[in-house]
């Protein structure tokens, strides 16, 4: 076997001279249990490149911070995410690069990424790149960039009505806007999936948090996204761009805020079914800890955790099923007996099964939300290695969603494999779409809940079909997504 030293003190194998009876996998085996993630990840992410070229490189750390591999040459992690990737699996479970000029960590292991994720804010706290996101304005002070103590209790409130039984009380809301939607689309129709899904997602999330009063809602938001996206790219690159001052901006901000203030105060005088109620409800034993200003601030960010990252899942989930007819095939057979039903929304769980196996299944694939930061705070070891504070540590549940010694042919659409849960530890370790810890997603309910049942009645309608033979070019801004998004085609079922 060839070894050459790494420029950090790591140790590089090639294994393409390694001729010892030992097989490659037999030797990462001999190694520490988590170097094993290397082997998995000798792909590219581009999963059309089936290249076997293993060029593994273990690290062996002693435990000092300076020892871990500094890569200086590493491309921005969101601007340039697909050659990031292709080179991070390179370098070992973690290691030093250049974020912006400043010194960042990058975790390849689904263990360090938990303990990361589970460690207490007075340890680990926001990362550079939500709090960069953020600064694009409007968000106030949501959930998402909370690491302070007021995120506990307002955690609990808003906990309270996105738990499963509080999810599946939305059902009918959720049931009415998704179906009157999907039955009005075009049929023989071409379509952007991501465009498609995007204003089903908005309508259906505007519907469950303002039952009947929502129209305005998707005008409003609508405006607003345009300039925070334009926010975004000035911001990336100046930072000191301030957002508010332009006019536009400034407007579309008020009227959202508008929107949201008159909606408080209507569901304050009379209470509906509907998620803002609920949120109104849970928050009376303490109107202290959620104002009007900090109700603002959550709806918000609600509506900013809660839209994009559930109709780019949906959208993939659509280019799958596309390219899976068998698949379709399946679900729609499970979903016929209760086409068309009233309470669909009751029974879609228990009669099509695989709805929900296909959206875990995507998010594995495709874990839209797989870019997670944040900073370390005071003393914080990871793996024996103590990380200076300061330190932003960025990570992808990219990485252990594709490793090919956790989940067989990771690169396959294959439902059947959630069908019934994850069956390894291992598979549940590695499972992180939602994250885990204190930040885990709150809305995993309703989004799991909200893309099986738009999945189900997609396939109650149409028969998806591919348009477009490109393959498919992922891209990043907060969130993963395809940039074009692969055109799609409707045929009534
Ligand atoms: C498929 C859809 C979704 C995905 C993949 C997703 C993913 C995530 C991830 C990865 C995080 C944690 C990020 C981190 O640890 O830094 C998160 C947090 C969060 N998500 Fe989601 N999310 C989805 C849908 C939703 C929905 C529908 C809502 C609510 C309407 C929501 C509300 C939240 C909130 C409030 C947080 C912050 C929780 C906290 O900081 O305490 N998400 N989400």
């Amino acid at each position: 076997m060839s070894h050459s030293s790494n420029q950090a003190g790591g140790e590089r194998i090639d294994v393409a001279s390694h001729h010892s009876t030992e097989s490659p996998a037999d030797y990462m085996a001999s190694q520490r249990p988590h170097r094993l993630w290397v082997l998995n990840y000798y792909r590219s992410v581009d999963t059309h490149d089936h290249s076997n070229t293993l060029s593994l490189h273990v690290q062996t750390h002693t435990g000092r911070f300076e020892d871990l591999p500094l890569i200086t040459d590493m491309p921005h992690p969101v601007d340039s995410w697909r050659s990031f990737m292709s080179r991070a699996c390179n370098y070992g479970p973690m290691f030093r690069f250049m974020l912006n000029d400043n010194e960042a960590i990058w975790l390849n292991d689904a263990s360090l990424m938990r303990a990361v994720l589970k460690a207490p804010f007075s340890q680990i706290g926001i990362g550079p790149l939500i709090g960069g996101f953020e600064s694009a304005g409007g968000l106030g002070h949501a959930l998402t960039v909370n690491y302070s103590s007021s995120w506990r209790p307002r955690h609990k409130i808003l906990q309270h009505p996105l738990t499963h039984k509080g999810v599946r009380a939305l059902g009918p809301l959720l049931q009415e806007s998704l179906r009157s939607s999907i039955v009005a689309w075009n049929p023989n129709e071409s379509f952007d999936p991501n465009t498609k899904m995007t204003s089903l997602i908005l309508d259906a999330l505007g519907a469950t948090l303002f039952a009947g009063d929502h129209r305005e809602f998707i005008d409003v938001i609508h405006a607003f996204d345009v300039e925070r996206n334009l926010a975004f790219v000035r911001i990336s690159q100046d930072p000191a761009y301030v957002p508010s001052d332009r006019e536009q901006f400034a407007v579309a901000l008020s009227n959202l805020d508008q929107f949201i203030y008159s909606m408080i105060a209507i569901r304050r005088q009379t209470p509906k079914d509907d998620l803002l109620s609920n949120i109104l409800s849970a928050t009376e034993a303490d109107k202290e800890v959620l104002s009007d200003l900090n109700l603002r601030d959550e709806v918000v960010g609600l509506i900013y955790a809660g839209h994009k990252t559930t109709a780019n899942t949906l959208a993939f989930a659509s280019y799958l099923l596309a390219q899976h007819p068998e698949v379709q095939r399946s679900l729609a057979s499970q979903v016929a007996p209760i086409a068309g039903a009233h309470d669909f929304h009751e029974r879609f769980e228990r009669a099509a099964p695989l709805a929900s196996a296909i959206i875990s299944e995507t998010l594995r694939l495709f874990p839209v939300g797989d870019l997670m930061d944040r900073t370390v705070i005071d003393s914080f070891a990871l793996d024996g290695v103590e990380l200076p504070v300061g330190l932003p540590i960025l990570f992808s549940s990219w990485v252990p969603h594709h490793a090919s010694d956790v989940f067989e042919n990771p690169e396959d659409f294959s439902p059947a494999r959630c069908e019934s849960g994850w069956t390894a530890a291992v598979q549940k370790e590695s499972y992180l779409p939602f994250s885990t810890g204190p930040k885990v997603c709150l809305g995993v309910h309703l989004a799991s809940y909200e893309a099986a049942m738009a999945i189900s009645l997609v396939v109650e309608q149409w028969s998806l079909s591919q348009n477009d033979s490109r393959p498919l070019n992922l891209v990043h801004d907060p969130l993963l997504y395809a940039d074009p998004w692969p055109l799609l085609n409707l045929q009534p079922r």
